[in-house]
Formats: C-alpha cells, sequence, structure tokens
C-alpha cells in the first residue's frame, strides 16, 4: 500500500480539498486498493472540524464525496508513517521539516507542476478564492497520480 498524506495550515480548507479530489482519482482509476490518502493541519486549531463550507461547496458542485472529513493535526509519526508528505506552501514545508526527519518523500503539490511560475497554492482562508484552489489542486493531484503511476508501475484498471 501506497500511503499519501496532504498537509496544509489548518487542515479545513486546502489539505482536505486535496484528500478528496486525490481520493476520487484514485476511484475513478480502480487504484483506490493499493494508494490510501490522508490529510492533516500544521496547526491544531481546527481539530475535530469539519472542512470550511468554502470548500465543500466546490466539492460538492463538482460530485467530488466529502463525507468523514475532520481536520486533525500533523505529528512526528506521519513522517514515518506516509510515502509522500504533500505540502501546499512553503510554509507548510518549514512546519513539516521542524517535526524532524522523514522516511516519506517531501513536496509541494505544484511542484511537479511544470508550466507553473509560483508552486505553493494560496491560502482561501485568507483570499476567499476557493476556485483557483480548486484549479490548482486538481491540476496538482493529476500529476501526483501520474507520478506515483510511474514510479511505483501502477497500472489503471478501470477507466472512469
Ligand atoms: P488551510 O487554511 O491551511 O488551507 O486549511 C487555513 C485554515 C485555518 C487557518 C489558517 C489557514 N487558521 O489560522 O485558523
Amino acid at each position: 500500500m501506497i500511503r499519501v498524506l496532504f498537509v496544509c495550515l489548518g487542515n479545513i480548507c486546502r489539505s482536505p480539498m486535496a484528500e478528496a479530489v486525490f481520493r476520487h482519482m484514485l476511484e475513478e482509476k480502480g487504484l483506490a486498493d493499493q494508494v490510501t490518502v490522508d490529510s492533516a493541519g500544521i496547526g491544531g486549531w481546527h481539530v475535530g472540524d469539519p472542512p470550511h463550507r468554502g470548500t465543500l461547496a466546490v466539492l460538492a458542485r463538482e460530485g467530488i464525496p466529502a463525507d468523514g472529513l475532520r481536520a486533525r493535526q500533523l505529528s512526528p509519526a506521519d513522517l514515518d508513517k506516509f510515502d509522500y508528505v504533500v505540502a501546499m506552501d512553503e510554509e507548510n514545508l518549514t512546519g513539516i521539516r521542524r517535526l524532524g526527519q522523514s522516511r516519506a518523500r517531501v513536496l509541494r503539490l505544484l511542484d511537479l507542476v511544470d508550466d507553473l511560475d509560483d508552486k505553493n497554492v494560496p491560502d482561501p482562508y485568507y483570499t476567499g478564492n476557493f476556485e483557483q484552489v480548486y484549479a490548482l489542486v486538481t491540476k496538482g493531484c493529476g500529476r501526483l497520480l501520474e507520478h506515483i503511476q510511474q514510479e511505483y508501475g501502477l497500472s489503471v484498471r478501470r477507466q472512469a
């Protein structure tokens, strides 16, 4: 099993959106039994909360399930447990590195996307722009999945 963890600051806007989008992609491609996905926040302010209503609205419109998403805080154990720890921005990367050594590959979601100058997913908690985040998250998750499929030789068994 390949384990992927998305990380943002509060775990209510960007990383739960990425978790839901990536899980949906895995299910559409028949890869959900080979890759697991979770998300966590650097901070603990929203632990136990559902995603922000802006994230929920975008996911609902796109027909992407958001059931069971609840905020939790990133812990040092996560860095051993997961294969990929995928940050939304540079600040998240600093927060992840502060927790210590990582067995996981730590990267930003947009690092794998070539045609972007800014590799950070802007924080919609402050910008209010959940549409922009959805577009970037979808692009980043698509590239991440391609990368993982190549890295682990996962073939698509079923197309959506
Ligand atoms: P997120 O957005 O990191 O995309 O979940 C934020 C949510 C909450 C806070 C900051 C960012 N906050 O400071 O409570």
